[in-house]
């Protein structure tokens, strides 16, 4: 039988992503749209706080098991700006050159060299279980900024991440390599694995 799923998102990349992702362990996958959730605001400190808050609404709201994810670019010598805000620094037209932008203004004035400077990108996963129970999984890929922003390829802030043993950005790299090596995969990945021992148990 099919259990069905809520994802806590408007996103509808996300949501495609989500369930092909899920589509092997046999959920009935509903978005955020389908079930007519709200967006909460994300008013936690962390990722993990952020994507528990927005998982908890959707399985509190549809008594549905519910799924979010929270992500984002940190940048250790700027006390991990972005991080939680780094959809946020993009401002309401989602202008990445202004965020890429700004990353590197702030570690000029935080007298540090902004290319070479280690970064990494975070993605939180939360699985929220209508009787109050969390699954929180995290993924990471670290790497460098360099500027100028490279690439075309990809979103956000892809033009300006070298992954660690690579020479491309993400924005220059083929989207399959970036998404065999992203914090987005690795995230999925450890989803998957709770999944298949939950199964299994
Ligand atoms: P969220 O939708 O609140 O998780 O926002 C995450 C933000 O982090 C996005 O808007 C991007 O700016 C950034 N981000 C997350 N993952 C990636 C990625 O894979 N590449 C580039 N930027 C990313």
């Amino acid at each position: 039988m099919t259990q069905p799923l809520g994802i806590a998102s408007h996103n509808e990349g996300k949501v495609r992503e989500f369930r092909e992702l899920l589509s092997p362990f046999g959920f009935a996958v509903k978005s955020a749209a389908e079930l007519g959730l709200a967006e909460p605001e994300e008013t936690g400190q962390t990722f993990e706080a952020n994507a528990d808050l927005k998982a908890r609404a959707a399985a509190e709201a549809s008594g549905l098991l519910s799924l979010a994810d929270d992500s984002g670019l940190v940048v250790p010598a700027l006390d991990d700006a972005p991080g939680i805000f780094s959809a946020r620094w993009a401002g309401p037209t989602k202008d990445f050159a202004q965020a890429m932008g700004r990353v590197a203004r702030e570690l000029h004035q935080a007298g540090c060299e902004p290319t070479g400077t280690p970064a990494y990108f975070v993605c939180v996963l939360s699985l929220a279980y209508p009787n109050g129970e969390l699954r929180t999984l995290r993924g990471e890929v670290h790497g460098t900024l360099t500027f100028p922003p490279r690439g075309e390829q990809g979103f956000g802030y892809d033009p300006i991440f070298i992954p660690s043993g690579y020479a491309q950005t993400f924005g220059e790299m083929d989207p399959s390599a970036k998404h065999a090596m992203s914090h987005r995969a690795k995230a999925f990945a450890a989803l998957s694995d709770y999944l298949q021992k939950e199964r299994a148990a």
